[in-house]
């Protein structure tokens, strides 16, 4: 069994033991069902790398990293309902299924939830852990205003696009193994580089996120197809095509960018301009460079190269993956 095999189950076994059945139904049920529907679990997987990386004890953590799940599926519940999303791991989204008022409300009630996990931690270890957790929550809220504000700006820069992504998924992978290094009592140095490592690690991941959004296989990845060209994301793919193109190509984008609508003509046309202007391999080459730097914070973390096995393979899973 590989690394990736044994964290996989135990957050897993974690979640089943956290199924609602209080009332409402019509509140618990929307929560259950997005937990249920798994995802990779990468974020509290992270938890449980990075504590066992500085030789913490995984029962501690165990909470802490159910926290960051419950967590990250409430942005997902808002997420879909900012992106108009009708699919998420090939399910239907909650504010399709159950209406606006139920993904509102139980996104929020899965943030609280996250909230009573850190309950058991010591108090000085509980201030810590929630002082970055409540930072970072903040953070993906600013990431995620600047998503919607680009949506409707034609002069989004490469710097602002790394910006916004930094804010609303690398923050949260950064986080997640800073807490995990926390518990374990890692020095505040090593805490800082694999900080960093989850920063970059993230960055690359929302970059393949928004490569596969194109380039991906539907089912695979579980998402509509082409969904943020729908929605006028400014992607790297957006980006990229935009900084090659030629002035009519420019011009056909700006012409599709300017509106949003279900037409397959609107993807037919951008899908072509990014064809000519080669951004498959320019998008990948990027994703490498932000998992080069991703790897050489992991190289500064002073603990024997074979702990950190598992992270490595975590992050070649995350970037080369298919979903
Ligand atoms: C989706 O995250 C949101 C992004 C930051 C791209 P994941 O791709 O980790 O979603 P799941 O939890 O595995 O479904
Ligand atoms: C989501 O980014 C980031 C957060 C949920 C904070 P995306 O909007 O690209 O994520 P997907 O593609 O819907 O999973
Ligand atoms: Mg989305
Ligand atoms: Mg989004
Ligand atoms: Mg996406």
């Amino acid at each position: 069994m590989n690394f990736l095999d044994k964290y996989q189950n135990i957050v897993s076994e974690a979640v089943e033991n956290y199924r609602f059945n209080d009332q409402p139904g019509e509140l618990y049920a929307p929560m259950n069902y997005i937990m249920a529907h798994g995802g990779k679990r990468m974020r509290p997987i992270m938890v449980l790398m990075a504590c066992e990386l500085f030789d913490g004890n995984l029962d501690d953590a165990i909470k802490p990293a159910l926290a960051i799940e419950f967590f990250h599926n409430f942005t997902l519940i808002h997420d879909d309902i900012m992106d108009e999303a009708p699919l998420r791991r090939n399910k239907a989204t909650i504010h399709t299924l159950y209406g606006l008022n139920v993904g509102i409300l139980s996104g929020d009630n899965l943030l609280f939830k996250a909230y009573q996990f850190f309950l058991d931690l010591e108090p000085i270890l509980f201030k810590k852990c929630l002082k970055i957790f409540t930072d970072t929550g903040i953070v993906i809220c600013e990431g995620q205003q600047y998503d919607v504000n680009f949506e409707s700006m034609s002069n989004v820069s490469h710097d602002d696009y790394i910006k916004m992504i930094t804010y609303k998924t690398g923050s949260l992978s950064a986080a997640s193994l800073q807490i995990g290094a926390l518990i374990a009592g890692a020095s505040d140095e090593d805490a800082e580089s694999i900080y960093n490592f989850g920063k970059h690690i993230g960055i690359a991941f929302q970059i393949m996120d928004d490569y596969l959004d194109v380039y991906g296989d539907q089912e695979a990845v579980g998402k509509k197809h082409a969904g943020d060209i729908y929605e006028n994301k400014k992607t790297i793919l957006y980006l990229t095509a935009l900084e090659h193109a030629n002035d009519e190509e420019r011009a056909e984008l700006d012409y599709w960018y300017s509106k949003k609508t279900d037409n397959v003509d609107k993807i037919y046309g951008v899908e072509k301009i990014f064809r000519r202007t080669k951004v498959e391999e320019k998008v990948l080459r990027l994703v490498h460079q932000h998992s080069e730097t991703a790897l050489e914070y992991l190289d500064k973390i002073k603990v024997a190269p074979e702990k950190k096995q598992a992270l490595l393979e975590l992050a070649e899973y995350l970037l080369k993956r298919e979903k």
